[in-house]
């Protein structure tokens, strides 16, 4: 178990949302979202371990979804939080399936943001290998360089690749190199869709060219009640490209369903 860093705003009396990163970013993603929807609920955007503040764990060299999930529900016990809306982004959706396979009663509520269910292909796995290779050869610098045209919609604002890169160049290798098998070898949730039984909203961008809308459409075609919001003029960062249309998605799913799941 890893302590982990994280954010807070908003009344702590409120339902709580807890904003799980993609990656290799840190909670700094989530920067639009915590500023607007702590108006109207408890905010807690923590950084996974070994990304921005967290540390590393001193024993490990490879994790997995599991460790990162137990790790958030060990901070969601130390802050009070019985259950919450999770919300999580690609890897931080992968993160919110664990959640949901091992301690599915602390959330009351998935947003599942440019994420897939599906486990990696052969062909995934070789790339994770490639990249650990990029990223111990040539540094974080070199990984931007890669994932960057692929993480954004091509018009994407300039400010937002910045910030982007910065996170990236931000993250040790050490994290990259123990969450790239993670990634490889996380199970495959196609079959466990169907049995999700909270409120859930799927979101992706129009352009996601990592998880794209047909992952999108596949999950929320298989949660029972599933909603799914298509963000215009994004890519894989939807929450970061297009804040305000983001926002707003989740905010009427908040609405929706806040009576009685939120807490
Ligand atoms: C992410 O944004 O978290 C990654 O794209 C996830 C992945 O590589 O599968």
């Amino acid at each position: 178990m890893s302590q982990l860093f994280f954010v807070e705003r908003g009344d702590p009396e409120a339902p709580a949302v807890v904003f799980l990163h993609g990656f290799p970013f840190n909670h700094a993603m989530w920067q639009a979202q915590v500023e607007v929807l702590s108006q109207r609920y408890r905010c807690i955007a923590p950084d996974l371990r070994g990304y921005g503040r967290s540390p590393q764990p001193p024993d490990c060299a490879a994790w997995t979804m599991d460790d990162f999930a137990d790790d958030v529900a060990a901070l969601m016990d130390a802050l009070g939080i019985a259950r919450a809306t999770v919300c999580g982004l690609s890897m931080g959706g992968y993160v919110a399936f664990a959640l949901w396979r091992r301690h599915r009663s602390c959330i009351s509520r998935l947003i599942l943001a440019n994420t897939k269910a599906a486990g990696d292909s052969e062909q995934a796995k070789q790339n994770r290998r490639r990249h650990a290779e990029l990223v111990r050869t040539q540094g974080m610098r070199a990984f931007a360089d890669e994932m960057l045209p692929k993480l954004l919609a091509p018009n994407a604002h300039p400010a937002v690749a910045e910030a982007v890169r910065a996170m990236i160049e931000s993250t040790p290798i050490e994290t990259v190199l123990a969450t790239l098998p993670a990634l490889a070898d996380r199970p495959d949730m196609s079959e466990a869709l169907s049995a999700i039984s909270v409120p859930t909203l799927v979101v992706v961008g129009e352009q996601d060219a990592i998880s794209p809308l047909s992952e999108a459409q596949f999950m929320q075609a298989r949660i029972p009640g599933a909603r799914l919001a298509v963000i215009p003029n994004a890519g894989h960062l939807s929450p970061m490209e297009q804040p305000e249309a983001f926002n707003q998605a989740v905010l009427a799913f908040l609405s929706e369903t806040d009576s009685g799941s939120a807490k």
